[in-house]
């Protein structure tokens, strides 16, 4: 079975992501048989602990996003049903397939929330600095991403955040702090061996782990009502890679936060299982469908 081809693919030139709770008496199966008609391959489609749970399928490795207490600091959970990631090459493409995927599940699924996600000076953070530079590439990409074997090999799992920036307050500060934020530098984007041990760089940094948690970033920027942040995306063969990350920026481990705290914060956190593609369909037969 192969994975669903977007997770593997660089960001799209557009993006929109669709997120969906259960209907109180939904047909999910029928809105899923017609979810798996009307898709796209270039969506990614993520399936949430909710709907496998009333479908009365166990994914193994599934859960809902956890609540994560760290120096103050709790990354939300609003874990969702099924999640979409439309991928266009237009604003206006992602637009008119997101309506058409709307119009085949809203009777039976509710639309809870819908962001408009772009490509910013080629791929960089709202901040400036660039994002991806650090993801694993071809066959390092599959091993980090994509479920080698057994009944669920060919799958995928996407960890999901909306994260709300606070630029004004970024800006102020001096291009030293900004670069030491982050760990890189803003021109030339060389990664500052002297920047602290907060920089999000060092959090993060996929090989200090043990066993290394590489994961494949598909994040992109996103602005709407006059807010703006990073709709950030990691693909894993297990959400732990992303979790024992996630753990360490928000200081549960060691007491140092994350300095990408200082001006941002998620407001979403979900988890979800993408389904393999066969035949150009999504294989939904883990779920007995
Ligand atoms: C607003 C939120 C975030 C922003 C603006 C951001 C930005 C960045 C930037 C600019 C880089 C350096 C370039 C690169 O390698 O991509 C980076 C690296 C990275 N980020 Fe984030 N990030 C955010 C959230 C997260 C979260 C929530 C995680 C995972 C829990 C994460 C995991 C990583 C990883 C694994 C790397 C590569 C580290 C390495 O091995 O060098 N990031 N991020």
């Amino acid at each position: 079975m192969n994975p669903q081809a977007g997770i593997l693919e660089p960001p799209p030139s557009a993006g929109r992501h669709l997120t969906f709770d259960l209907k109180h008496a939904g047909n999910i199966r029928a809105a899923l048989q017609r979810l798996k008609s009307a898709a796209p391959p270039s969506c990614v489609v993520g399936v949430g602990a909710p709907l496998a749970k009333a479908l009365g399928a166990s994914i193994e490795g599934l859960r809902s996003f956890p609540s994560l207490p760290g120096c103050g600091l709790q990354p939300p959970s609003t874990q969702s049903a099924l999640w979409v990631f439309v991928r266009e090459q237009s604003t206006s493409e992602c637009f008119d397939t997101a309506r058409m995927l709307e119009r085949e599940l809203i009777a039976d699924f509710a639309l809870v929330e819908e962001v408009g996600t772009f490509v910013y000076r080629g791929g960089h953070d709202l901040s400036g600095y660039e994002d991806g530079t650090e993801n694993p590439r071809g066959a390092d990409a599959v091993a980090a991403a994509i479920v080698a074997a057994g009944p669920l090999q060919g799958s995928s799992f996407a960890a999901v955040q909306r994260w709300l920036h606070d630029l004004t307050g970024f800006q102020a500060l001096s291009a030293l702090e900004r670069d030491h934020t982050i760990g890189r530098a803003l021109q030339g984007n060389d990664e500052l061996p002297d920047a602290p041990v907060s920089a999000h760089v060092k959090r993060s940094a996929q090989e200090s782990y043990d066993p290394p948690a590489y994961m494949v970033r598909r994040s992109m920027p996103w602005s709407e009502g006059g807010e703006h942040g990073l709709y950030f995306l990691a693909f894993g063969e297990s959400l732990d890679r992303f979790e024992r990350v996630l753990t360490r920026m928000i200081g549960a481990e060691d007491g140092v936060v994350d300095g990408l705290f200082g001006f941002t914060r998620p407001v979403t956190g979900g988890y979800y299982w993408c389904p393999g593609q066969s035949e150009g369909h999504l294989n939904l037969s883990p779920l007995g469908l």
